[in-house]
């Protein structure tokens, strides 16, 4: 940590830091808050109604879709160009609104009974569900302010007592659940936060709110689309309400009442409807990867791929940082250390090996650069109010920063990819990009995680794609702008193969071009714990591909802090390990022979359910639904899982409990109630709405299936370029009822799109279970067994398709019967006990 502070802190031009303080000084510039008034006229449109207040503001509210409302309220009375970078441009058809209108109000409808009421005097608004309850109201005391002066604006929400609040992206806590707390929005880098330090990396304004009412869970979603400074007060000020405002901009924001189930599934559902959702990832960006500030020079990269292989722990990513570049100058190589990048590549590629390379956005100012040169005769920079060239420091010294909401800028940067990925590159890393810049020795620190200058000036100019303004209003999408520069070329480049990138700091929409980690967290068991509940709220803010840093990025684990990180992290989307230059070397093979074992153990349980975990994915591509879900999200009207922060499920049937304190070997494990869970190792039963406690030795993490899905597995590979060589086995939790599907493809490529997948529908049933394909992917994989999980008895005759089959192997310790297949294309097993 001392050595990254130093370097951060290393001398910026004086100049910059004199202008940087003085434009500090107006962001606190005197107040004249104003209410929004009452309605003066009332204009309807298809969608819903435009209105005039007495303030001057004009409003539209109008339907997104059946059952998402939108407000959108201009303080100055002239609404902008309706444009955002959050939400996905895409054909949308218009969602037709009754308007009925009477002295006081003015009542919107849409097809399915979705409702507005608007209050003439004040202007106040309540969205109602398709069964005529409230989903959110304006609090009367507390109408609709805006500030004259500065451009803010804010609105209260009137909070239900028992409302609990998940999402807001990617936030530190201090509790899984966001209640009673005040959040902004404003990217920041934050090298070691801990627990509860807000703001971090991104900036995502969504939440979903869930309640229990009359013993069922009632969720609705509401998203402030905004890319000025923003904050939610969660009843922090007043528990009787929800605050939430904007340093400048509109006020437009999305209800999502989830329709008549008002289910979080669909509240999700139509949030990435509306935001996008993640495109399928290429296979290998499922594996697992290993990453380290920096492997370097090849030699030692080579060394860290053999010993993968050489343990037999399970690896198809390594990561360069920044150390490969020439003096840190991006897209260049440091050609003593990496004399031939391309042979190296393809040398781990032979291995099995993808190789992924930290991209950063500042471009080091160098008048032999050339990508510096070229940046800045294309104009391509980012300027300061004055017009010039904004420069600051960052790891290669006074940089230029591509502006990256300007179109022409990311085409122009993008560009660039084409060298790495002729050389074989697989993916990239966008980091540093909130932008995080760093302090000079003399700036005065008070608070170095959130001192202002650690970012451009708030008057720097951005284009903002035709929209231009300060860095004020964009710095909250400029790492997510560089994300997309990175999708977009890569897409473009290559256009055969499924762009990987990730990102540190994003917006609202970020899940459209990459994946999230969680930044610079810690080597402790707080933070173990703490990531669980990052993951699971950046999930319900519509981003699944998410990961921390396994065993934490500042700091040296303990060989069991290690092993059960990796353990915890094993069923998360994204899987990495990564650490700091200066701590102890963080491989799963690193920590002695005997944690060698156990780590292996759980890598390899991530390459068994590999199959599944793209299943997963691709769902989350069909509904929006996260990849690693709370338990909430599957079980709303059980109100013990609106608290459950140790636990969590991939996709809707395995349930994962890791162990996250030190020195324990059980834990106790909540099931939620609706569904009976069979323990994944032992094959024991757990009816839902009990707790049970469960032996977790060093070697072994928590897992449980849901009785009556049917989960895809494959034996263990190394890498995932051998899968589709290998058969599948199923595994049934029997002792109850239940269809699940898995999707196959070819894990790579677009063909997918085109009708090249195959989708298999399990239904078990006492007894039975019965398969069906659809699909025309044809180098599908053969099934090669079922493993029946649960299973107390030993079987009669078992038969597949009507024919005894062999030998069917019962082990009664781990309740489990395995039914080899004898052909591909069985569709019905018999007789399982
Ligand atoms: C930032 C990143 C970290 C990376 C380091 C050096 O701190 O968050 O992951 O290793 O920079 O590039």
């Amino acid at each position: 940590m001392n050595e990254r502070l130093t370097r951060r802190e290393r001398s910026a031009p004086r100049l910059f830091l004199l202008t940087a303080v003085l434009l500090l000084v107006p962001a606190s510039a005197s107040a004249a808050w104003r209410e929004a008034g009452d309605v003066r006229t009332v204009t309807r449109q298809a969608d819903g109604v435009v209105l005039l207040l007495t303030s001057g503001a004009r409003v539209a509210v109008t339907f997104r879709d059946l059952e998402t409302v939108r407000v959108r309220l201009a303080p100055s009375g002239r609404f902008e160009r309706d444009f955002s970078y959050a939400v996905e441009s895409k054909d949308r058809k218009t969602v037709a609104a009754n308007v009925a209108e009477t002295p006081d109000e003015i009542r919107l409808s849409s097809l399915n009974g979705t409702t507005v009421v608007i209050k003439r005097r004040p202007f106040l608004v309540a969205v109602k569900d398709a069964e005529g309850r409230t989903v959110v109201e304006d609090d009367l005391a507390h109408p609709v302010v805006f500030d004259t002066e500065t451009g803010a604006v804010e609105m209260s929400k009137r909070r239900a007592e028992w409302e609990t609040y998940y999402g807001l992206g990617e936030k530190a806590g201090p509790t899984f659940y966001l209640n009673s707390q005040r959040f902004v929005m404003w990217n920041t880098d934050t090298y070691g936060y801990p627990r509860g330090l807000d703001p971090i990396y991104q900036s995502i304004g969504f939440f979903v709110a869930l309640r229990r009412e009359q013993g069922r869970g009632l969720a609705y979603g509401l998203f402030l689309d905004n890319t000025s400074r923003t904050f939610f007060d969660m009843g922090k000020t007043d528990p009787s309400r929800l605050h939430i405002g904007a340093a400048g901009g509109e006020l437009n924001y999305y209800v999502f009442t989830g329709g008549r189930e008002r289910a979080p599934r669909a509240v999700l559902r139509d949030y990435t409807d509306l935001t996008g959702r993640a495109p399928l990832p290429p296979l290998w960006a499922l594996g697992n990867q290993q990453s380290r500030w920096s492997y370097f020079p090849e030699a030692r990269v080579r060394e860290i791929a053999r010993r993968f292989r050489e343990t037999r722990i399970p690896a198809d990513v390594i990561y360069l940082d920044i150390d490969y570049m020439d003096g840190f100058r991006v897209f260049t190589w440091d050609r003593s250390r990496f004399p031939d990048p391309a042979r190296l590549i393809s040398d781990l590629r032979a291995e099995g090996f993808r190789v992924v390379l930290i991209i950063d956005p500042g471009i080091k100012v160098d008048p032999n650069y050339h990508v510096y040169k070229e940046g800045q005769a294309g104009g391509h920079f980012v300027k300061t109010a004055a017009g010039a060239e904004l420069h600051a420091t960052v790891w290669p010294g006074v940089c230029a920063f591509p502006d990256f909401t300007d179109p022409k800028a990311r085409d122009w940067f993008g560009s660039y990819y084409r060298q790495h990925l002729d050389e074989g590159v697989a993916g990239f890393w966008n980091d540093m990009n909130e932008p995080g810049v760093f302090l000079s020795e003399e700036t005065p620190k008070p608070d170095l995680y959130h001192h202002p200058m650690k970012t451009f000036p708030l008057d720097a100019r951005h284009a903002a794609d035709g929209q231009p303004g300060t860095h004020a209003r964009y710095h909250n999408v400029y790492g997510m702008q560089m994300a997309r520069a990175t999708f977009e070329s890569n897409r473009r480049l290559r256009p055969g193969a499924r762009p990987f990138v990730l990102t540190r700091a994003g917006y609202a929409g970020v899940q459209r071009y990459s994946a999230v980690w969680t930044g610079d967290n810690v080597a402790s068991w707080d933070h173990l714990r703490l990531s669980v509940t990052m993951l699971l709220n950046l999930g319900v803010s519509g981003v699944p591909m998410v990961g921390a840093d396994v065993g934490g990025f500042s700091g040296n684990p303990s060989p069991e802090l290690y092993a059960r990180w990796l353990q915890a992290a094993a069923l998360s989307p994204f899987f990495r390990s990564h650490s700091e230059q200066v701590s102890k070397p963080h491989e799963p093979y690193s920590f002695g022979d005997e944690f060698t074992a156990v780590n292996r153990r759980t890598i390899e349980m991530r390459y068994r359910l590999l199959p599944y975990l793209y299943t997963v994915f691709h769902e989350h591509t069909k509904t929006g639904a996260p990849v690693m879900r709370p338990l909430w999200f599957e079980y709303p009207s059980d109100e013990r899982t609106y608290m459950a922060d140790d636990q969590y499920l991939v996709g809707r049937d395995l349930l994962v409990a890791p162990v996250v304190v030190e020195a324990t070997t059980k834990r106790r494990v909540y099931f939620p109630r609706g569904d009976a869970w069979l323990d994944w190792w032992t094959g024991r039963r757990y009816e839902g709405g009990t707790d049970a406690e469960i032996e977790a030795p060093l070697d072994r993490l928590p897992l449980f299936a849901r009785v009556g899905a049917v989960i895809p597995t494959q034996p263990v590979v190394q890498h995932t370029g051998e899968m589709l060589k290998t058969p599948l086995t199923l595994v049934a939790a029997r002792g109850g009822a239940g269809t699940s599907s898995f999707y196959e493809d070819a894990g790579e490529g677009y063909e997918h799109l085109r009708g090249a997948s195959r989708t298999t529908t399990a239904a078990l049933e006492p007894g039975r279970l019965r398969l069906t394909r659809a699909g025309a992917y044809a180098v599908s994989r053969p099934l090669a067994a079922v493993e029946f999980l649960g299973v107390e008895t030993a079987p009669g005759e078992v038969r597949a398709d009507g024919r005894p089959v062999a030998n069917p192997a019962f082990d009664a310790a781990s309740r489990r019967l395995v039914v080899q297949l004898p052909a591909a294309a069985v569709g019905e097993i018999t007789g399982v006990p």
